[in-house]
């Protein structure tokens, strides 16, 4: 494939949304062409993918059980993947993801506890047909800070999950940047500035990889 995916990952309230538009600004202004999506979900209001976002961020689901959880969230992206994600990357485009697999691997994996995240990997390789980011931004916040931030829009079901969850999902996801150093880099909290600094210090250098 000859475009780049890049995708953001972080704890609620991490300013994942914020940076994706920095940087999308940014690449477009160099004449990239950039699309953005965002996971739990679709493209277009009443979509399939934009339904199952509103049952999965529903407070109200709370007998919703974890395995339930886990395939609406993989049902989502493997729409995304192949109707979105490969025909852009396909396009030559670059794709910026507010969030992928590895949410599940740290919320439904790390962070629910009752599935192991080797089951996550499998759902989500058959999910994405194997679909790996060529970058992940990991936007680290602090669990208390990022939901007191999170709840200011209100609270959706996953935010009202509580602390534990949330310091579980963290950990989740710097085990995973452990585990590959090479694809997920870790972007310490720090102002929107910053941040957009850093993140454009990992983005620049894969631009020479696109084909034109
Ligand atoms: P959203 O409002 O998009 O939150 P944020 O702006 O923090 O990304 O809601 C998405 C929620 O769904 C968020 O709490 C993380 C959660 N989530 C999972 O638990 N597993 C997943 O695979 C994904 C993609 C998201």
């Amino acid at each position: 494939m000859s475009g780049l995916m890049i995708t953001f990952e972080g704890g609620d309230g991490s300013g994942k949304s914020t940076q994706i538009a920095l940087l999308a600004g940014r690449l477009r202004s160099l004449g990239h062409e950039v699309r953005t999506y965002r996971e739990p979900g679709g493209v277009a209001p009443g979509d399939p993918g934009e339904r199952i976002r509103d049952i999965l961020l529903d407070p109200v689901h709370v007998e919703l059980g974890v395995r339930a959880e886990l395939l609406l969230y993989e049902a989502s992206r493997a729409q995304l993947v192949a109707a979105h994600y490969r025909p852009a990357l396909e396009a030559g485009a670059i794709v910026l993801c507010d969030r992928y697999a590895d949410s599940s691997v740290a919320y439904q994996g790390y962070g629910r506890a009752v599935l192991s995240v080797e089951e996550v990997h499998e759902l989500n390789r058959i999910a994405t047909g194997g679909l790996v980011p060529d970058l992940t931004l990991l936007l680290d916040v602090d669990p208390a800070a990022g939901l007191a931030q999170a709840a200011l829009a209100g609270m959706d079901r996953l935010e009202a999950a509580g602390l534990d969850f949330h310091e579980r999902v963290r950990v989740g996801y710097l085990r995973i940047a452990e585990a590959e150093p090479g694809r997920v880099k870790v972007v310490p909290r720090s102002s929107e500035a910053s941040v957009a600094e850093v993140v454009w210090r990992h983005v620049e250098p894969l631009l020479a990889r696109l084909t034109p």
